[in-house]
């Protein structure tokens, strides 16, 4: 039986289209940092421009903006989709399209200029940290409104990712981002000293855990197999990874703060629920990869369901690599060193950019009532120009990061290091080149899928689309 059925897609195009939007802005902004590191000369001398300030620019511009768009977009198409019903409030959900854009917005400006709480990933000030706050409660009434009004019994297994995303999210903004304002633009933090330390990597790593991961987990569970046509490989997996995932995740945030004042035990605590997170990580990622059983031949030909299963094999990389990294001696030797920044972008470039690219590829022609992308060749090429980039990119900063460990711990047999500083900093110079030219290439990649988007909605059908779905099973 079909039904005729009136979604929301309006929204979802919004926040489709900034994702894309975002992606090359924030990854510009990754390229020209990138730039700097390797010829510092490009700060050109103007406070706006130094790396000081681009840095977090960048961090929150590719997170908060390409990652977070892209997590509305597809939650909100995949809760209306599977629960068969619109979304809960039309104007609730434009409030958080513009209250977000907002937020973004504030952030262009107040970074450059200095503004900042000093907290990674949590740098924004009291007044736009406020506004985040007020934006994220909207989107849980806006989210699980629609669930509440459902019209199939069962949750599907992706909104249950999706939601413990907008939970998580906002449990850790408020509690890390408790704060006494000292004036409209400085605030100083409700915590103190090794508490401030850890409330902060607390909220750092479930920002992995939950944006990062879970987030896009419930892109996996909606998109592989729709785009795969296939069932997901084992629904029971699903679920079991999803609960050991959300329990283990909250615990792990101390392997960002060994060998400092944090107590010893709380750091080997840390590091115990970090190895044991390798289970759930894999559960997802096999379960993933597993539902392309007997459809992988469609690998050859579909370039989205490649940006999809390869995304999910930078999952599993990035998944085993943290674990490892979690060791107290390993860490020894990766902290502070290039190879942190080779397992961040393993993640961000391989994970979160592919699975973010793949579901926005598949999602941007039904949005536009259209069968398909405008170029289904130039999606293949975004995919190679991407993967090359990622290759060049992470493998310059592994061979960095292990040079630098091994460069700073080396010493002489009368105890003196064998290598200054610079000398290390030298050294690296050639692998800055190197990942200054594989970002190029994956913005390049980004601006394909700019041109592509922009082709696919120009001759867009409607915004608010009346279409068929199946009454039975999950739309
Ligand atoms: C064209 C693509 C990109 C380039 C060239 C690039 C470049 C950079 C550079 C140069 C840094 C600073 C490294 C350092 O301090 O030594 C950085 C940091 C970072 N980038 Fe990117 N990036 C790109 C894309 C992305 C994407 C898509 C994400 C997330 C989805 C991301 C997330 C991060 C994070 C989280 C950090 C901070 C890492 C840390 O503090 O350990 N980047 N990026
Ligand atoms: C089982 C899962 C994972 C574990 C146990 C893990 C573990 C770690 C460890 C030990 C560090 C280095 C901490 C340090 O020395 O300062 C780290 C850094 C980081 N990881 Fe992972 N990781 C995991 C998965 C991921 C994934 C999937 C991403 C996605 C992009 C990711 C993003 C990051 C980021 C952004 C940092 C840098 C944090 C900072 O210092 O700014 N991780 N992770």
């Amino acid at each position: 039986m079909e039904l005729a059925q009136n979604y929301n897609y309006k929204i979802v195009k919004q926040f489709a289209v900034a994702t894309v939007v975002w992606g090359i802005v924030g990854m510009l902004v990754g390229v020209i940092i990138a730039a700097q590191l390797a010829w510092p000369a490009l700060n050109l001398d103007i406070p706006w421009l130094t790396y000081g300030r681009l840095r977090p620019l960048h961090t929150n511009a590719v997170i908060f903006a390409f990652g977070i768009c892209g997590l509305f977009a597809t939650s909100y198409y995949v809760v209306q989709r599977t629960c068969q019903v619109r979304l809960f409030s039309d104007k609730l959900a434009a409030f958080t399209f513009w209250g977000w854009q907002t937020v973004i917005l504030s952030a262009v400006v107040t970074l450059p200029m200095g503004f900042t709480r000093g907290k990674e990933y949590a740098e924004l000030e009291w007044p736009i940290a406020i506004l985040i706050a007020v934006v994220w409660i909207v989107y849980a009434v806006v989210f699980f409104g629609t669930l509440l009004k459902r019209k199939v019994k069962h949750i599907y297994v992706a909104n249950w990712f999706f939601g413990a995303f907008i939970i998580a999210v906002t449990l850790l903004h408020v509690v890390n981002g408790a704060s006494m304002p000292a004036s409209p633009w400085k605030s100083y933090s409700a915590y103190s000293g090794v508490q401030d330390a850890m409330i902060q990597w607390w909220y750092g790593h479930n920002a992995v855990g939950f944006i990062l991961t879970a987030g896009y987990l419930g892109m996996v569970y909606y998109f592989i197999p729709k785009q795969a046509e296939r069932p997901v490989y084992s629904y029971r997996l699903s679920i079991v990874h999803f609960w050991a995932l959300i329990f283990t995740y909250m615990w792990a945030g101390p392997h960002h703060l060994h060998y400092t004042a944090l107590p010893d035990w709380t750091q080997s605590i840390g590091m115990v629920f970090s190895l044991v997170l390798l289970a759930p990580s894999w559960g997802g990622m096999i379960n993933g990869m597993m539902t392309l059983s007997g459809a992988w031949h469609k690998l050859r030909t579909d370039p989205i369901l490649k940006f999809l299963i390869v995304s999910l094999s930078f999952y599993g990389m990035a998944t085993f690599e943290g674990p490892m990294m979690s060791i107290k001696t390993v860490n020894a030797l990766s902290h502070y060193t290039d190879w942190g920044i080779a397992h961040v972008h393993g993640g961000a470039l391989g994970w979160v950019g592919f699975i973010t690219m793949g579901s926005i590829y598949y999602l941007l022609p039904r949005l536009s009532g259209r069968t398909e992308m405008w170029s289904t060749r130039l999606i293949d090429l975004h995919f190679w120009v991407a993967t090359i980039g990622i290759v060049l990119y992470i493998a310059a900063m592994w061979i960095a990061g292990v040079m630098q460990g091994l460069m700073w711990r080396a010493v002489n047999p009368d105890g003196t290091l064998t290598y200054t500083f610079v000398e290390g900093v030298k050294a690296t110079y050639p692998y800055y080149v190197v990942r200054f030219g594989g970002g190029l290439l994956y913005l390049s990649g980004m601006c394909l899928m700019g041109y592509n988007t922009w082709m696919t909605l120009r001759d867009r059908v409607t915004a608010t689309a009346r279409i068929p779905v199946l009454a039975a099973g999950h739309a």
